[in-house]
């Protein structure tokens, strides 16, 4: 099974992470609480109630875990700063030492060639910030804007990478109507204006960062799914698509990149909220123009019609998510190239964009051999099939500028806890050990192979 495909010269190879799934040190140097402790802490919303409190300890190791991306040949690391680090009290005072670490990170990355891909949110708001409505309170488009103008001030003379934020929609739509991430609410209205709040906090922050980090690239990192009907649809599967593709999809791509909701969001939505928390003008300020989008795919969806059906997306009432279609990863999650090759060219149509693929990869139950490698050849596999469906999605128009894989190493899986791996790196949990499992140096070889 070797790797033959070749990518066009300066496609970008890295991986990614995020800061509360590998940092720990959660109480370390003045950071506060984050939503994730609190949601970590309540009975029943993570598995065993596991929390990122330790995580990796990548909080004392970065040092050497630079050093094993710098190993694997990485051209590109995307990690993620936390915002109780940065302000712990959410807004306000900057807290200098939590400022620190991620300059260190910045510095030792540039120091082994590698180029940092800095997201300024992937989840961990400040538990103080939910405590004033979080991302209900329309404010909280001032407080990310203050928040980022104090990352961007600090790292932006080095970084030429930025995101706003990491899957708005889960944000949004997963942590308010379907209850399953922090602050886990389960009230489809409360999601429309979480997304809302999301999508004008990051266009009010793409002007900032543009002024404080001049000529460096912004972006944002959605999820698109393809969403996929039955075999046979009839005209309401056709419009249960159409209903989940807008809770899933039309979401962002709308207010990003149309200055409008997409075809029918709003009438189907009109029984849950008069929509008077979007304000004139802001449809201006969300589509804001950016440099490229990234996109985190793993998965396609998978609905149909069903008279009745309760959905929590806004939107979905008598849409039925069905079963997705073996092969599933760990997660249950189904493997689609396929659908990866037309997520991807859905994405830069609508965006108009060059497209980094920020995210993909898949969880499988590693363990270390008795040889001491962790052989992994269904990762290997997925990683193959994803890289040539990208390539197969620039063949056919998508400008696709890089690849990162997520992730870097085994992390907390949100609420999964530490039961899902989907590193190219193994973490013993008790050792803190890292070993490269057999994907990675696969990942590693056709890394090496494109530089020649
Ligand atoms: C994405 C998240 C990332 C990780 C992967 C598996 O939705 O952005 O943090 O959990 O899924």
């Amino acid at each position: 099974m070797t790797f033959q495909t070749t990518f066009p010269d300066g496609f970008l190879w890295g991986a990614a992470t995020a800061s509360y799934q590998i940092e720990g040190a959660v109480s370390e140097d003045g950071r506060s609480p984050c939503i994730w402790d609190t949601f970590a802490a309540t009975p029943g919303k993570v598995l065993g109630g596991e929390s990122g409190e330790v995580a990796c300890d990548h909080y004392h190791r970065m040092e050497s875990d630079v050093d094993l991306m710098k190993d694997l040949g990485l051209q590109a690391y995307r990690f993620s700063v936390a915002w109780p680090r940065v302000i712990p009290t959410g807004t306000g005072a900057v807290n200098q030492v939590g400022l620190d670490f991620y300059s260190r990170l910045v510095d030792r990355l540039l120091d082994n060639g590698i180029r940092p891909f800095v997201t300024l949110y992937h989840w961990d708001l400040p538990q103080v910030l939910d405590d004033r409505g979080g991302w209900l309170d329309r404010d909280i488009k001032d407080w990310f804007t203050d928040y980022t103008a104090a990352v961007v001030g600090a790292l932006g003379d080095r970084v030429t990478n930025w995101t706003t934020l990491n899957e708005p929609w889960c944000s949004s739509v997963l942590s308010y109507a379907i209850g399953a991430h922090a602050p886990g609410h389960t009230d489809p209205a409360e999601a429309l204006v979480a997304a809302h709040h999301l999508s004008l906090a990051h266009g009010t922050a793409v002007p900032v960062i543009r002024e404080l980090s001049p000529g460096a690239e912004v972006s944002i990192t959605l999820n698109p799914t393809q969403v996929h009907g039955p075999d046979d649809p009839d005209e309401r599967d056709v419009d249960a698509v159409r209903r989940a593709d807008n809770a899933l999809n039309g979401i962002f791509f709308g207010p990003l990149f149309h200055g409008a909701y997409p075809d029918g969001m709003l009438e189907d939505t009109a029984h849950l909220t008069d929509h008077s928390w979007i304000h004139d003008g802001d449809l201006a300020v969300t589509s804001a123009p950016l440099d490229n989008l990234g996109v985190n795919n793993y998965f396609p969806t998978r609905v149909r019609f069903s008279e009745g059906a309760r959905n929590p997306m806004p939107g979905c009432d008598g849409v039925e998510e069905t079963p997705p279609r073996p092969p599933l990863t760990d997660m249950g999650w189904e493997i689609s190239p396929d659908s990866h090759h037309d997520i991807i060219l859905r994405s830069s149509k609508e965006s108009g964009l060059p497209i980094y693929i920020t995210e993909n990869g898949s969880a499988w139950p590693d363990e270390v051999d008795a040889d001491g490698a962790v052989h992994d050849p269904d990762r290997t596999a997925y990683l193959h099939g994803h890289l040539e469906a990208g390539h197969r999605a620039i063949k056919d128009g998508a400008d696709v500028r890089g690849y990162f894989a997520w992730s870097l190493m085994d992390n907390y899986e949100w609420a999964f806890g530490y039961s899902k791996r989907f590193g190219i790196v193994h973490v013993d949990y008790d050792t803190q050990q890292r070993t490269v499992k057999d994907s990675g140096q696969e990942y590693a070889r056709i890394i090496a192979a494109h530089q020649r």
